[in-house]
This record gives structure tokens, C-alpha cells and sequence, in this order.
């Protein structure tokens, strides 16, 4: 079984202030730091430190996205399947982080949203049944991928981040796992009374996970449910927290853990990343994930 990631790569351009900058507000920002991110490079790398090992594909600016394929690289990831564009920067992000670790982000799609037909049919050529398909909402041509991904017998992982309405071009019925917080549920069943059970049963045979933040996350396949609370922590930033979470779900039920041990290690990931700044640069290394669960268990 082979692990495709077929995700964004972004610049983060983060800049920490002490509230998000209004309508004709002028701010200035205590720092502003570079870093690698993108949903798709941030989760993959999760998914190499969850110990899973992980294709990622894509594309990045010749002129400026090397940095992102060496942050991959640097994880473990393999690059190979990674484009590299003329005349197109790589994607990136502008990100507002306030004290309490929330942010807001404006995203610039770049070579992520040159990702074309062409470049889906090459890369599923080297793929095939029971390979797992991760996906999230930041490139272009992802009704065709997952079309073409399901005609290959692969298993499709949708993370739809960022919700928004391209979300309903999508072929939602041949997704295996849809992994979603709580408001992207309530979107995803168009806002129902119940919007989790809605959700649930728009797509009967899927499994999901929700998360639900300081609420913790639970697992649901058909008649099985496994929920796991969160880990209390003080945040300093957290983006990248639900990207972290995915990852080493992912790893840690690709590595052959159970579904609850998959929600255990996910979670605390992500508690150990919202104490540090940044996306790709806050993904925690297992042993760092296993020790924060030790002393947790400790206390
Ligand atoms: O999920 C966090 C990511 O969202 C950031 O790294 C940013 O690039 C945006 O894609």
C-alpha cells in the first residue's frame, strides 16, 4: 500500500500582532517570520513523522518554491512527483497570529492552482488499488483527481480545508474518510439541525473523524465510534494544528495502530504544535509526541 499526497505547498508569511487588523487599519506586528506550509506539505511531513512514508505531488515556482521541496525532503517525504513551474510563483500565505494562537489567513492559490488534467493522469499512472489518495482543498483539477483516483481503486482521504463552495464540484460519494471539524460538517450537511448525524448519513458507507477542539475528536464508521478528548495545552499558534492532527492519524494507522491509539498520538501532535509557532516548523517528531504522552500520563 502507497501513500500519495496530492496537496498545496505554500510560502507562510506570518505576522504576530495583538488583534487581527480591521477595515481601515493601519497595524504593526511585533515579528513576522517565513516559513514552509500549505496544507499539503504540512500534513505530509506529519505523516513522515508519524513514521508513514509518503509521495507528495504538486507544484511549486521555479523561482521560488525549492525551499518548499527541501522542507519535504528534510522530513522524508519523496519529492518526486513534485512540479516545478516557469513563470508561476509557488502558493502562498498571508497569516495574522494573535496572542491566544488564532490566526487569519489569505491565501494566493500560485502553482497550486496550475495543478491540470495532464499532470493527474501521469502521476495516478503509478498508482493503483488500495493505495490511499490524501487530499485537501488548496489545488486545482480535484473533481478530476478523485474521479480518476476512484477509477484506480484507491482509497480517497478528503480533508476539505479550506471549506468553501467548489467543495460541492466534487464527487463526495467516493470519498472513504473525510476527516472535518465541526463547522465543515455543519457545511458539509448544508447546515442541518443535527449536523453530524446529517453528514453521517449522506455518505453511508465512508468513515469520518470530527474534531471539535478544546471538545476533543471522535471516529465514526457505521455502528463504530471511538472518541478521544483533547490534551490541554497554552497555545502560542495554531496553525497547522488540524494538518498535524491528520498526519499522524493517517501514520498511525497506515504504521498498523488501531483507530483509538490513531486519535491518541493525532491529538497530542496537535496539542504539541499549537506551543510553537508556525505550520511545518510546529510538526512535532513522534518521540517528541510519545513523551508529551508519557508525562501526561504522569501527572
Ligand atoms: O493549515 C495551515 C495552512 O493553511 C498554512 O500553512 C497555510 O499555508 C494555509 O494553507
Amino acid at each position: 500500500m502507497k501513500i500519495l499526497n496530492y496537496g498545496s505547498l505554500n510560502l507562510d508569511y506570518a505576522y504576530h500582532l495583538d488583534h487581527f487588523v480591521r477595515a481601515g487599519e493601519t497595524e504593526a506586528s511585533f515579528a513576522r517570520t517565513m516559513a514552509c506550509g500549505g496544507k499539503g506539505l504540512n500534513q505530509s511531513i506529519a505523516l513522515a513523522r508519524a513514521g508513514a512514508s509518503v509521495m507528495h505531488a504538486g507544484a511549486v515556482g521555479k523561482m521560488d518554491g525549492e525551499v518548499l521541496i527541501q522542507a519535504l525532503e528534510e522530513a522524508g517525504v519523496d519529492t518526486s512527483l513534485v512540479r516545478r513551474l516557469e513563470d508561476v510563483p509557488s502558493g502562498s500565505a498571508f497569516i495574522q497570529v494573535i496572542p491566544n494562537g488564532e490566526n487569519a489567513i489569505i491565501l494566493n492559490g500560485g502553482a497550486n492552482h496550475a495543478v491540470t488534467e495532464e499532470d493527474i493522469d501521469r502521476v495516478l499512472a503509478g498508482f493503483g488499488k488500495d493505495d490511499w489518495l490524501l487530499i485537501q482543498n488548496e489545488i486545482s483539477s480535484l473533481p478530476y483527481l478523485m474521479e480518476k483516483a476512484h477509477e484506480a481503486g484507491m482509497k480517497i482521504i478528503l480533508n476539505p480545508s479550506p471549506m468553501n463552495e467548489s467543495i460541492w464540484k466534487m464527487p463526495l460519494e467516493y470519498v472513504d474518510l473525510f476527516l472535518v471539524n465541526e463547522q465543515e460538517a455543519s457545511m458539509l450537511s448544508h447546515h442541518a439541525e443535527d449536523p453530524i448525524r446529517e453528514f453521517t448519513r449522506s455518505y453511508p458507507s465512508a468513515a469520518f473523524v470530527i474534531t471539535r477542539g478544546s471538545k476533543g475528536c471522535t471516529y465514526l464508521h457505521g455502528e463504530e465510534t471511538v472518541s478521544q478528548d483533547a490534551f490541554h495545552v497554552t497555545a502560542v499558534d495554531t496553525t497547522g494544528a488540524g494538518d498535524t492532527f491528520t498526519g499522524f492519524f493517517l501514520g498511525t494507522l497506515a504504521e498498523g495502530g488501531s483507530v483509538q491509539e490513531a486519535l491518541r498520538i493525532a491529538s497530542a501532535a496537535a496539542a504539541v504544535s499549537v506551543t510553537r509557532p508556525g505550520a511545518g516548523s510546529s510538526i512535532p517528531e513522534k518521540e517528541e509526541v510519545l513523551a508529551f504522552l508519557n508525562a501526561d500520563q504522569a501527572k
